[in-house]
């Protein structure tokens, strides 16, 4: 296949294209489904490209839509060079890519290189050969401690299961060993420092760039490399993804030797035209970024500092200030992300008493505690505007659009996430930003397809559905559409110029050319500086910016 992209894209030819780009990332089972089987699929995304079209985004992300039994939402992977086929096939993927490329979207595709799911066929070999075979080499098999074996080989534990090793016998392994697993047991962690192993991938990011997909996001990049001398050291307690301030000599995560793995990665992204491009999702210490973001390695890093930010001014100015310098220091370009598919919709935070410990109100089925939805879908479009004013790319994710809201309610019996179903009664989970989007306002499943949604909707979507934001020019989804479209035409030099104002809960920073972007957090109506006003999150009132409220304007 050819290595330069096919000629029939309305791409642009601009190789820096990542560098201040606006991408959403679409979860496909939750999108939009095509046959009425209650799972979004990959048809549904490519039926949906005039919607995607209309946001004027540059790219998409697809969390993994590859063969799997979803014992992590897809993140256990069976085949990495396929589509699952309750979602389609290899041929509709082409289709859906000729579509968005046609429309002048770039797609980036998930890659979730740390662990593999136990139906994978290396894992299945690995389980019926014997301890030290080549097939165990590629994950990480261990005679366990004790007399016979029956202890685990060392005290890790697990992001989702109590221990990071589970015996073999669970998957009718004869050998008597453990393997290691970050994540659930189905998630078994590849031995990266198997040549194989790494091969594989290789082809994996070649098969996939042959196809003419543009960008990769990397799951857990900063966890291939581990610490796996004997004696074992010891990590009882979870210490976070990131076992921050290690200096990348962790047992687990940020490792120093995991840049070699993307150093080589680089030369396959290089070969092609326009370089493929790769976003970590790496937890790390925010000075280990750059290492992850650097045009030898990966190229880009998520920056996850504003999904944890208070929405207040001075930890707003912080983190802003912040992560440019970063960015300019390594000559990288800055990430800001609000929500993804692990996280609380932001809505929902911003309209919680900030006091409130979250974990415990999602436990409560949301009831603990009063959510003012209103007030959380305002300030949410409120810090959408913030950070897509700022220089660097911003990462969405579907539905924020509409201003959701966390679904806090979902049955037990229809939960699906690991991180219920392994912490039961200690946290809820995330299936609550994963439900399936509504489209239209009444009809099944609220428009996301004929046979119902995998998992519930509540009541509610109804006045969060495509085809009522639609018909309202005031709506998250109808200020997205402008705002995304406005940026476009905005874009300027990546730097920011702050300005003082009367008042320490009002944010106003401009960018080289005119663009001035102004945020009241929490404060009094402030009165509107001069300018001619582009957009606005919320209406002004008597011409001065309410509390929550974003507004653009232009000024030379
Ligand atoms: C990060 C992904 O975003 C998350 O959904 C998944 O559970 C873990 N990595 C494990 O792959
Ligand atoms: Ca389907």
């Amino acid at each position: 296949m050819s290595k330069t992209l096919k000629k029939t894209s309305g791409l642009s030819t601009d190789k820096n294209w990542w560098r201040q780009a606006a991408i959403y990332q679409i979860y496909p089972r939750s999108f939009a489904d095509s046959n009425g089987d209650g799972i979004g699929d990959i048809k549904g995304i490519t039926s949906r490209i005039p919607y995607l079209k209309s946001l004027a985004i540059d790219a998409v992300w697809l969390s993994p839509f590859y063969p799997s039994a979803l014992a992590d939402g897809g993140y256990d992977v069976d085949d990495y060079r396929n589509v699952d086929p309750k979602l389609g096939t290899l041929a509709d993927f082409d289709e859906m890519l000729a579509g968005l490329h046609k429309e002048g979207i770039r797609v980036f595709v998930d890659i979730v290189p740390n662990h593999s799911s136990n139906l994978h066929e290396w894992f299945k070999e690995a389980i019926d050969a014997k301890p030290g075979s080549k097939a165990r080499d590629r994950y990480v098999f261990r005679d366990g401690k004790g007399v016979n074996g029956e202890l685990p080989p060392s005290d890790w534990v697990s992001h989702f299961a109590p221990s990071s090793w589970t015996h073999e016998s669970t998957f009718g392994g004869k050998g008597g060993q453990w393997f290691l697993h970050w994540f659930a047991p189905e998630q078994p962690d590849f031995n990266w420092e198997n040549r194989e192993v790494q091969k594989d991938f290789l082809k994996t990011l070649k098969f996939w760039s042959d196809r003419g997909v543009d960008g990769f996001r990397i799951d857990v990049a900063h966890g291939l490399a581990k610490d796996l001398s004997e004696p074992f050291r010891s990590m009882p307690v979870h210490e976070g993804l990131e076992q921050r301030g290690n200096k990348g000599k962790g047992i687990w995560g940020d490792r120093n030797e995991v840049f070699a793995i993307y150093k080589e990665w680089r030369k396959v992204f290089n070969q092609y035209d326009p370089p493929r491009v790769a976003v970590a999702e790496a937890y790390v210490h925010p000075e280990r970024l750059p290492l992850y973001a650097s045009t030898k390695t990966l190229g880009q890093c998520f920056d996850f500092r504003f999904i944890e930010t208070p929405f207040e001014a001075g930890a707003y100015k912080a983190a802003t200030q912040e992560a440019i310098d970063l960015a300019q220091k390594n000559k990288s370009s800055c990430t800001w992300t609000l929500s993804n598919h692990d996280q609380i919709r932001h809505a929902t935070k911003m309209g919680l008493n900030p006091a409130v410990e979250r974990r415990d109100w999602m436990l409560s089925n949301g009831t603990s505690h009063p959510l003012d939805m209103k007030s959380g879908t305002q300030n949410a479009l409120a810090a959408t505007l913030y950070i897509l004013g700022l220089p660097g790319s911003t990462y969405m994710y579907q539905g924020e659009e509409l201003g959701l809201h966390e679904v806090t309610d979902i049955p037990e019996k229809d939960i699906q996430d690991p991180q219920y179903l392994r912490n039961l009664k200690v946290d809820k989970g995330r299936d609550g930003c994963r439900v399936p989007l509504p489209w239209t306002k009444t009809g099944s499943s609220f428009g996301f397809g004929t046979g119902g949604a995998h998992l519930p909707q509540p009541k509610w979507f109804a006045d969060y559905s495509v085809e009522v934001e639609e018909k309202d020019p005031s709506s998250p989804l109808s200020i997205y559409r402008t705002a995304l479209a406005l940026r476009k035409e905005l874009q300027s030099k990546e730097v920011i110029k702050w300005h003082k104002t009367k008042d320490i809960s009002v944010l106003h920073y401009s960018r080289p050319n005119g663009w001035h972007c102004i945020t009241n957090f929490r404060g009094h109506a402030y009165p509107m500086p001069k300018g001619e006003i582009l957009l606005a999150s919320s209406p002004l009132v008597n011409g001065r910016i309410t509390a929550g409220t974003t507004v653009w304007f232009w000024k030379k």
